[in-house]
């Protein structure tokens, strides 16, 4: 670690870990739920599940990408981060805002909009506290050395992320317009903004990983961006299909929406072009190994399986089953989940001094999540599938329809068992490598051992 304040970074990403934890139960809920087994229902019924599971998923993501932005930040500008303690402020009001949140949805305390349920009071606390976040790094870039592109997308994606969830807070009686603005922050985050957070942490890792020239990287950086924004604004129309707006979105959205695969491609290509280009051999293998992963599953589940239901003619029947389930799970996962856990996977060692990556069980944390996210999205697929055929085209009840699918769940349970198991592999190992001190290039050892000078991240941070 270059920096010291660069350790504020494991606050976030061991928050992410816990968080993610949380969805994965309350994922498992779902699922026996699903299946007939519903036996928590009283206390958390499947609404309440859902909201949980969905909110978690997208606090643990926020949550992985501010530790990002702390970590990359003063690499990328060489300085420290400009207030620590306030980051420090910064990240436990983050933290209460989110459990209040959590906590709440138990008690029925919501809005009700998938994905913005978190209710108004709180949510003019997560905007103050956002700035707060927003801040610090603006100020921190202001003052760096150096400001590079790679800072920049990052940055200027976590700003736009933060302006777009206001959107979201506009209050309209109408519900068309409630669900017309919703996709402003929902899918303009996912398929705008938040690509930009992508670009940035990307090629930060490939630049770090395989040697390639800042200024070759960069520069695609940009066409993936461009494309980007270009595919991805109107192709929030793909939204407005069958919702009571204009008309004219079923072309606009249709069209522009069957593009945006090609900024998940330009993505995955330019990573994996990137890596045989770079001559660098550096050993953490796994976060090189994370970082292609997110480059090919981002495409398959967002790009490819997102065109398999965009088309209005598709959509028409697809909308709102577990086809797309089918699609958010891989898309979420392969994308963010993915981005996330290869920026930890490289920063862990340079953050701890122990360069544990050498071990296997990293490995096998990539592949059990990948090949059961892989089963996962099958199993949703065919429950989908067979839900659109029975739902959809020959008209049966929509509980009937639920009873008939039961049996898929099984195999989403099996298939959510092998990810889960991956997942904790990778939490055992982040465990070990234990916290962050400062000093040292990173060495090996097997077992990050416990004589190792620990330092209170706080405390730390509060030094610098
Ligand atoms: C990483 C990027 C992406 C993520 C994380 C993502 C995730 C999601 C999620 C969670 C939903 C459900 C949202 C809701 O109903 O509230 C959704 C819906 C949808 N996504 Fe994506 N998506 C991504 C990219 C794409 C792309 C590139 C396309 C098109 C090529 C696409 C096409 C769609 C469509 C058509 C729907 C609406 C499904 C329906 O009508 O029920 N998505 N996506
Ligand atoms: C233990 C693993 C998991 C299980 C068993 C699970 C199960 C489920 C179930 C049953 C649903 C509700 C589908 C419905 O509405 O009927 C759901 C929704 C969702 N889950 Fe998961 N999940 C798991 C992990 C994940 C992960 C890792 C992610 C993303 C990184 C994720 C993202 C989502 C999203 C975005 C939705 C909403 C989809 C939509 O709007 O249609 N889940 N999950
Ligand atoms: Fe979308």
């Amino acid at each position: 670690m270059k920096y010291k304040t660069q350790q504020i970074a494991w606050l976030f990403f061991a928050t992410s870990m816990l968080l993610f934890a949380l969805q994965l139960v309350y994922g498992f809920i779902m699922a026996f739920a699903h299946m007939g087994y519903d036996t928590l229902h009283p206390w958390i019924p499947f609404n309440a599940a859902r909201a949980v599971h969905t909110n978690l998923l997208v606090m643990w993501l926020l949550s992985g990408f501010m530790g990002a932005a702390y970590y990359i930040i003063p690499e990328e500008v060489e300085r420290e981060i400009v207030a620590p303690k306030l980051a420090v402020v910064q990240w436990a009001a983050f933290v209460i805002v989110g459990v209040i949140a959590i906590i709440g949805f138990h008690f029925g305390w919501w809005e009700g909009r998938k994905f913005l349920e978190i209710p108004r009071p709180l949510d003019w606390l997560v905007v103050v506290d956002v700035l707060t976040f927003v801040g610090i790094i603006g100020v921190t870039i202001w003052k760096g050395n150096r400001p590079t592109t790679t800072a920049i997308a990052l940055y200027l994606g976590l700003v736009l992320a933060a302006v777009l969830y206001l959107p979201g807070m506009i209050h309209f009686k109408s519900q068309v317009l409630d669900s017309f603005y919703r996709w402003w922050v929902v899918h303009l985050w996912v398929e705008g903004v938040w690509e930009l957070v992508m670009g940035g942490i990307l090629s930060f890792l490939l630049i770090k990983l395989t040697g390639v020239d800042r200024e070759i990287l960069e520069k695609w950086l940009y066409v993936i961006v461009g494309f980007t924004f270009l595919s991805g604004i109107l192709g929030t129309g793909h939204h407005y299909y069958y919702i009571g707006a204009p008309r004219i979105w079923l072309i606009v959205g249709g069209v522009f929406s069957a593009l945006e695969p090609l900024a998940f491609l330009g993505m995955a290509m330019y990573g994996i072009a990137m890596a045989r280009k770079g001559g660098r051999q550096h050993p953490n293998k796994n976060a090189l190994l994370w970082t292609l992963g997110c480059c090919i599953m981002s495409f398959t589940g967002a790009g490819f399986l997102g065109f398999a239901h965009t088309l209005p003619q598709v959509n028409m029947y697809t909308h709102g089953t577990l086809v797309t389930a089918m699609h958010g799970h891989m898309a979420f996962w392969g994308a963010y989940g993915m981005l996330v856990f290869a920026l930890i996977a490289y920063a862990m060692p340079e953050l701890t001094g122990r360069a544990r990556h050498k071990g296997k069980m990293a490995e096998w944390a990539f592949w059990m999540t990948t090949i059961g996210m892989v089963a996962m999205t099958g199993a949703f697929a065919v429950a989908g599938v067979a839900q659109v055929y029975m739902e959809r085209m020959t008209g049966l009840d929509f509980l009937d329809v639920q009873d008939a699918l039961q049996v898929h769940f099984f195999g989403l349970v099996l298939a959510a068992t092998l990810f889960t198991t991956g997942f904790a592999l990778y939490v055992v190992d982040f465990v070990k490598y234990g916290l962050p001190r400062s000093g040292g290039a990173p060495r090996t050892t097997t077992n990050g051992s416990a004589d190792d000078v620990v330092v209170a991240v706080g405390a730390r941070a509060a030094e610098g």
